[in-house]
């Protein structure tokens, strides 16, 4: 049994099928690449999981099926979703933010042994902890999207475009630390555009178009497939 399964999900936006009919799977302790071109469905397809959007067609988790379960159901079960575009409270403070993260959690020394364990994965969050996030850099948004995602501890992450509007460094710098949670036994389903670090970062891939995925595998032999080098790593 994998600890995510969807099966045949379908989602529409008044007439236009965005997702049309999908299968994917996340086992336990995998990361999971989602890859492919603007608007061929994979942000709609992480909403779906996380709960935020109708949709037909089954998600399973743990082998129950939570099609029906409302988002903030499944951040309790351990479902948590880092959204495309960060998504902050610009007002609040990073100390605000990653508490705001923790509202399924009701044990305050907890909250503060997350907060601190966070603080440690991102230092740089950490020394800027008093700062409102509205005036923190693209970069240290996305560390902080992450860290508040983490706040909820969830067994499965998933992730919108960590790497958007970042320079390489700081893309690097993110990446890092997917990997240590990835390490620490969360387990990861990645969407990204930048197709050659989603494939170098996850064990298996699934290639999504228009609404429907296309290929699917390990992300090592789909970084050799001509087809896959040809549309998304631009050879
Ligand atoms: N709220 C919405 N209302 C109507 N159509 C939508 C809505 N959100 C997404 N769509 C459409 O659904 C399709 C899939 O969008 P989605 O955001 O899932 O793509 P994506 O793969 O995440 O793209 P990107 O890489 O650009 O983020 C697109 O054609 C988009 O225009
Ligand atoms: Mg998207």
């Amino acid at each position: 049994m994998s600890m995510l399964e969807v099966s045949k999900l379908k989602v529409s936006y008044g007439g236009i099928n965005a997702v049309k009919g999908i299968d994917l799977r996340v086992d336990a302790g995998e990361m999971v690449a989602l890859i492919g071109a603007n608007g061929a469905g994979k942000t709609t397809t992480l909403k779906a999981v996380s709960g935020l959007l109708q949709h037909g067609g089954h998600v399973r988790y743990n082998g129950e099926d939570v099609s029906r379960r409302p988002a903030y159901q499944l951040v309790e079960l351990g479902i948590a979703m880092v959204p495309e575009g960060r998504g902050v409270f610009g007002r609040l403070t990073v100390d605000e933010n990653l508490r705001m993260g923790a509202y399924v959690i009701n044990d305050r020394g907890l909250i503060r042994g997350e907060v601190d364990r966070i603080y440690h994965l991102f230092p740089r969050l950490k020394e800027r902890r008093d700062q409102t996030a509205g005036t923190l850099s693209g970069g240290e948004q996305q560390m902080l999207a992450i860290g508040r995602a983490l706040m909820s501890q969830p067994r499965l992450l998933l992730l919108d475009e960590p790497s958007m509007g970042l320079a390489p460094l700081m893309v690097e710098k993110i990446f890092e630390v997917v990997r240590q949670i990835s390490e620490n036994g969360v387990t990861i389903l990645l969407v990204e555009q930048n197709a050659r670090l989603a494939l170098a970062m996850s064990g298996r891939s699934y290639v999504m178009e228009s609404g429907t995925v296309t290929l699917e595998g390990e992300s090592a032999s789909l970084l050799d497939n001509p087809q896959v080098r040809q549309a998304y790593l631009g050879e």
